[in-house]
């Protein structure tokens, strides 16, 4: 985690025409996006490190993953391929879990967490004792409240033998973060964003740009456009 780059005191914003080499966008994105954060290639090259991270504290296999729908599908996705690329022995079929927080580009403040997944995951936890180990892979934690409710609940899923919650997220967003949510166990982070509000890599605004590649910050009139 201490390796995670923090964007907090300098970033830049790449103009999007200036990706040479590396993945196109999307039909549609191109004028849409203001400048480019991180390129699919940065945000590649951190999800390696964090496979080898988890790697090193799981390697005997006594972690369930999960993630988080939709935003975080991408993410997991990749870190399973990085994980089969580099040829790491860790096994890793993440179970989804939708819980939904957003409307928009402001957090609404309630938290609604899908009571049939939370049973698959339930009934796993109870199956297998040698799990040791939640791991909830999520997109991005800003105020913190989703991942607050989503580690308690899961928690309360196996008492006995007691398991260990922890969060990967490819983004921290800590400037907004709640009182309640300032001792969140976040173990892995690709990168420390400062507030701006970010899309694509599973990362949406209103259901666009989840697609997109790279992580970039929508233009004015996307967001007026999409609002
Ligand atoms: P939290 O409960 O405030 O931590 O919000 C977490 C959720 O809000 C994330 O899982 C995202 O779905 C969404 N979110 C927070 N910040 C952003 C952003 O910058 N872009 C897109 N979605 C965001
Ligand atoms: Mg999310």
């Amino acid at each position: 985690m201490g390796d995670a780059p923090d964007l907090r005191e300098s970033y830049s914003l790449m103009p999007p025409h200036e990706l040479h080499g590396q993945r196109p966008f999307q039909d549609g994105y191109l004028d849409e996006v203001e400048g480019i954060l991180l390129s699919h290639r940065q945000i590649r090259s951190r999800i390696d490190a964090i496979a080898r991270e988890m790697y090193a504290d799981f390697s005997d296999n006594s972690a369930l993953f999960v993630y988080l729908c939709d935003g975080s599908r991408r993410f997991a996705q990749e870190l399973g391929a990085s994980i089969e690329s580099q040829e790491l022995s860790l096994r890793f079929s993440p179970l989804p879990l939708t819980a939904k927080s957003y409307h928009g580009n402001t957090s609404t403040g309630n938290v609604v967490i899908d009571e049939s997944e939370l049973a698959v995951i339930r009934d796993r936890l109870h199956e297998d004792r040698d799990i040791t180990d939640v791991v909830l892979i999520e997109d991005i934690v800003d105020t913190g409240l989703t991942m607050t409710r989503t580690a308690r609940d899961i928690a309360k899923l196996r008492e006995h033998p007691l398991m260990n919650v922890s969060i990967c997220t490819l983004l921290d967003k800590p400037e907004r973060r709640l009182d309640i949510a300032q001792n969140l166990p976040i173990q892995y982070v690709g990168f420390v964003i400062p507030d701006l509000f970010v899309i694509g890599f599973g990362l949406d605004y209103n259901g666009r740009f989840r697609d997109m590649d790279h992580i970039g910050i929508p233009t004015r009139e996307a967001i007026e456009k999409y609002a």
